[in-house]
């Protein structure tokens, strides 16, 4: 072997057995440990109709562009959590007429040639079920899909307000972490229900 192959040849073997390394060490601690490696915030407890619903979801395809229930792929929007987003009369409003309902132009749902346009031909009972099923998906309070910001005192919340929130907005809006503690003392907290 000639010099620069044999440390073309020692570079790759040092990144394999780099590689090799960190699978087996991050494998090894996912398996011993029952913490999930990063929090879940969102959560779902279906209904009758919300079960019904994620069977035609799973048979309409749509996890080939949705994340949902923790499977799918991520080349659309991720579906967890978005039940505290929007109700079931706007998932079936978007599912039905996409353009009218998204408030933005769509890459995928809305007329054909769209990948998605399939979605709003199917039957009205079905995107029915679909949208109960999506409503059931909810999100805790700090998730990416929640509305509410996360429960406790966040110094880096307040100096990112401090810093980007203009002028007029104290006067306009309310702050609403502060009633969300005072709901929660009084136990009557509830994410995500309208
Ligand atoms: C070809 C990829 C694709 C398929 C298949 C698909 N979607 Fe989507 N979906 C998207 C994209 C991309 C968006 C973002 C809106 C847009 O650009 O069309 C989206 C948005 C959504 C939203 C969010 C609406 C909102 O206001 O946030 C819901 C709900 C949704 N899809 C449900 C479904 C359901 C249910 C199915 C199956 C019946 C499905 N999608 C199939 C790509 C897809």
């Amino acid at each position: 072997m000639k010099k620069g192959e044999k440390i073309l040849f020692g570079i790759v073997a040092f990144l394999v057995v780099i590689t090799v390394i960190n699978f087996t060490v991050l494998e090894t601690i996912r398996h011993h440990s029952d913490k999930p490696m990063y929090p879940i915030l969102t959560h779902f407890v279906f209904s009758e109709e919300g079960k019904k619903g994620y069977e035609i979801y799973q048979q309409g395809g749509c996890y080939t562009c949705h994340r949902a229930v923790g499977s799918g792929t991520s080349m659309g929007v991720s579906l967890d959590g978005l039940g505290s987003k929007h109700d079931v009369n706007y998932f079936y409003q978007f599912l039905k007429d996409p353009e009218k309902t998204y408030g933005a132009k769509t890459l995928d749902h809305g007329a054909k040639p769209k990948d998605a346009a399939y979605v709003s031909g199917m039957p009205d009972k079905d995107l029915h079920l679909i949208a109960v099923f999506l409503s059931d998906l909810k999100a805790e309070s700090g998730s990416s899909s929640a509305y509410e910001p996360p429960k406790g005192e966040s110094s880096f919340i307040d100096a990112m307000l401090d810093m980007w929130v203009p002028d007029g907005w104290r006067s306009q809006f309310k702050d609403i972490r502060g009633s969300m503690k005072t709901k929660e003392e009084e136990g009557k907290h509830e994410s995500g229900t309208k």
